[in-house]
Parts: structure tokens; C-alpha cells; sequence
């Protein structure tokens, strides 16, 4: 008998049945009327989600191509940028824009800390000549766990009154954790089809502001494919300049519509309950979470390796008798820590399975736990806000 699986990576994630259902729909022409009203919806749903009234654009590409676009079409070669460097995903964006010659001031923190809102605003404050044309760092760093709070850092940036644009990657927390790209004063966000939308991997999308148009008429870095004048100039005619993931698309518009019923207040509730469920759990086992307390991730929870345990027989374990599919540490973090996804398509019992597995694989390794200890927690938390 097929089991059921969980994939609990901090994405790709769990595809909805009904997502399944529209990627396998016949195909349509790109350049056609079917495919200007599904690219009009797309684009009206995804204003919504990103909560803005800005333009936004669409690249068949994974959530790094639209990092390398934000640097290609707003820097040139000698401009500043500050990047916020607590992981492997923020700190790549700082190597795209060396890789392009933009020069990065960047906040250097331990991986499992966020970035404070204070270390932005006194980078921005020795910048007394105005060069640093933008500030970068992610919602979420998805290799440790962490949430940054993009809120307060949106605040003290317009109140300093320094003219940097705030770019975030929002890969791993759009339609998962509040974000407000208006009212936060978030320039550019970029996220990828693969993690809250709940969709396979292969579409990028970008909100860009007024602010960073603007920056796109000084920006001399070459670009084609990732060129944004082209493609919104595109856009407007409800086409892309080149062919568009359209199957992709269809599951998109979906996803918007899944987010839509759900309503994206209650989708953001629902991830931090899930969340919180997941860390009583692991606490209650004993088990150590690897992120900054208070700045703990409600879309990935990281989770030091217990002494004694090996990464790998425990996740061999947990997928082969429980289905269960869990991420490691990446690069330095290798061995010494897991990361458990819960964004996208997760609810309530997801959780007590992939929490139950966790303990009972631990358990046959050596670890020392009561058995249920992982459901009592669970339960205890559900209890509180849901009975
Ligand atoms: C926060 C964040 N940024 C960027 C990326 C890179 O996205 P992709 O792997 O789709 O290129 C990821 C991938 O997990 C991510 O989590």
C-alpha cells in the first residue's frame, strides 16, 4: 500500500490535491486571451498576498534568479549596498552583488541571530553622505530557523530619513508570516513558487515600488532576461517577452484562490499555531531549537541534533518507517542540526504525525524520551486556542 507522505523540508513543500489536479490541464496559447485573463488574475491575487498596490513581475526562474534580477536592475558596478548576512541564503544575495561589483557593507551576525532593527539604522547613520542605495536581508532565513522583523526595520528606516531602499526575500514567508509590503515601506520583495504557494518549484515573483523604478533608470549593470522595464512593459499586454511556465501559472492562480477562502489573516494564524505546536513538541522532548529566542521561524523550526544521534540514521529512520521527510543543516550547520518545514499546506494533524515520528525514530536511536511526550504537547497547545 502507498503510504502517504510527509514532506516536511523547508520547501519544496506539501502540493494541495486540487493544486495537483490543475498542473496536469492541457496547455493554452501564451499569447492568447485565456492566458491574459489567467495572468491578470495571477497578478491581482499575488497584489493581494503581498498586501501592495505595486507592480508586479514574474520570472520563470527558482526564488535565486529573482534575487540576481532585484541586483541587476537596480545597481551598477561601484554603487553600495548593505546586506544582512546571517545565513546561507542572505548571505547569498551578498555574493550576487559582488559577483555583479556592487559593493556590500554587511551586517556579519552568527548564524540562529536576527538582524536588529538598531544595527540598520546605525549602519544608515555613519552613511552621512547618502551612498548606501539599499538595505537587504531576508523575512525568514530559512537555514536556521530565525525570523527577522521586518516591521520594525521598515520604521526605522523611513524615520531616518536615509534614502536606501528596503529590499527583503520574502522566499520562505510570503503567504505564511504577516508581511505588509505597503504599509512596511518594503521597496522590493522576492519570493519563489515553491514554499507558501504551495506550488512546485520554477516561477519567481516581485513586487517593486515606485522608489526602485526609479533606481532601475540609473542601474547600468547588463541585463536581458531579467530585465524589468521589458518585462513590465511586457506585462502590460498580459504576455511575458518569452514563453511563460504557464502549467505553473494555472497552479498559481489555484494557490490565490486556496489563500483567497482560507483569507491570508487566518493562513498567517494557522502557521503560527502550527509553529508553536512544533516547538512545544520538540521542547517538551527535550530537544534544543537553534534559533534566537523570540525571533523563532514560524515556517521552519531548527532543532540541534540530540548528543549521540546521527543526522542521517535519524532521517533514514524517519522516512522509511514513517514517511516522513525532514531537512539537515546546511553547510556549517551539517550534521548538528534539522530543520522541520511546516509552511504551505500544514494543519493540525500534520503535526502531531511528523512530531510523533520525529520522537518514536529518536527513540529507537537511544535517545531518552517518554513515549507521547511529542501529542501531550501538541494537544496541550491546540487546546488553548482551539477548543
Ligand atoms: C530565504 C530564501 N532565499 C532564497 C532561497 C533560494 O531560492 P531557490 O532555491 O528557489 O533558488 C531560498 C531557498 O530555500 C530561501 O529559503
Amino acid at each position: 500500500m502507498e503510504r502517504r507522505k510527509y514532506l516536511q523540508i523547508p520547501g519544496p513543500t506539501n502540493v494541495p490535491n486540487r493544486i495537483l489536479t490543475t498542473l496536469s490541464k492541457p496547455l493554452i496559447n501564451h499569447r492568447g486571451p485565456e492566458f491574459e485573463e489567467l495572468l491578470t488574475n495571477c497578478v491581482n491575487g499575488l497584489k493581494k498576498v503581498f498586501r501592495t498596490n505595486n507592480d508586479i513581475l514574474m520570472f520563470p526562474s527558482s526564488g535565486s534568479g529573482g534575487l540576481e534580477s532585484a541586483i541587476v536592475n537596480l545597481f551598477s558596478p561601484g554603487d553600495t549596498i548593505v546586506v544582512a548576512c546571517h545565513g546561507l541564503f542572505s548571505e547569498r544575495l551578498a555574493l550576487i552583488a559582488e559577483r555583479y561589483g556592487v559593493n556590500t557593507i554587511k551586517i556579519q551576525k552568527e548564524w540562529g541571530k536576527a538582524i536588529k532593527a538598531e544595527e540598520i539604522e546605525e549602519v544608515l547613520k555613519q552613511d552621512v553622505d547618502k551612498n548606501i542605495k539599499a538595505v537587504c536581508l531576508p523575512q525568514n532565513e530559512t537555514t536556521s530557523g530565525i525570523s527577522n522583523d521586518i516591521e520594525s526595520i521598515g520604521k526605522i528606516m523611513k524615520e531616518s530619513g536615509h534614502p536606501a531602499l528596503l529590499i527583503v526575500d520574502v522566499v520562505s514567508s510570503l503567504a505564511c508570516l504577516p508581511f505588509e509590503t505597503d504599509t512596511w515601506g518594503v521597496d522590493v520583495a522576492i519570493t519563489a513558487s515553491q514554499k507558501g504557494f504551495m506550488l512546485p518549484p520554477g516561477l519567481s515573483m516581485i513586487s517593486i515600488s515606485e522608489r526602485a523604478w526609479k533606481l532601475t533608470e540609473e542601474s547600468k549593470l547588463p541585463k536581458w532576461y531579467w530585465d524589468y522595464k521589458a518585462v513590465r512593459k511586457k506585462m502590460e499586454e498580459q504576455q511575458l517577452p518569452y514563453t511563460p511556465p504557464t502549467t505553473l501559472l494555472f497552479g498559481l492562480k489555484e494557490s490565490l484562490d486556496i489563500l483567497e477562502e482560507e483569507g491570508i489573516e487566518n493562513v498567517w494564524n494557522r502557521h503560527a499555531l502550527m509553529a508553536q505546536a512544533t516547538r512545544n513538541a520538540a521542547k517538551a522532548m527535550g530537544l534544543f531549537l537553534f534559533a534566537e529566542p523570540g525571533y523563532e521561524s514560524d515556517t521552519v523550526t531548527a532543532i540541534y541534533m540530540p548528543e549521540g544521534v546521527v543526522f542521517k540514521e535519524f532521517s533514514n529512520i524517519l522516512k522509511s518507517k514513517y514517511g516522513v521527510v525532514v531537512g539537515g543543516g546546511l553547510q556549517r550547520l551539517q550534521g548538528k542540526i534539522l530543520r522541520i518545514g511546516h509552511m504551505g499546506s500544514i494543519h493540525e494533524l500534520d503535526v502531531y504525525a511528523v512530531m510523533g515520528a520525529i520522537e518514536m525514530s529518536l527513540f529507537e536511536l537511544g535517545y531518552k524520551v517518554e513515549l507521547g511526550t511529542a501529542s501531550k504537547a501538541v494537544s496541550e497547545t491546540f487546546f488553548k486556542y482551539l477548543i
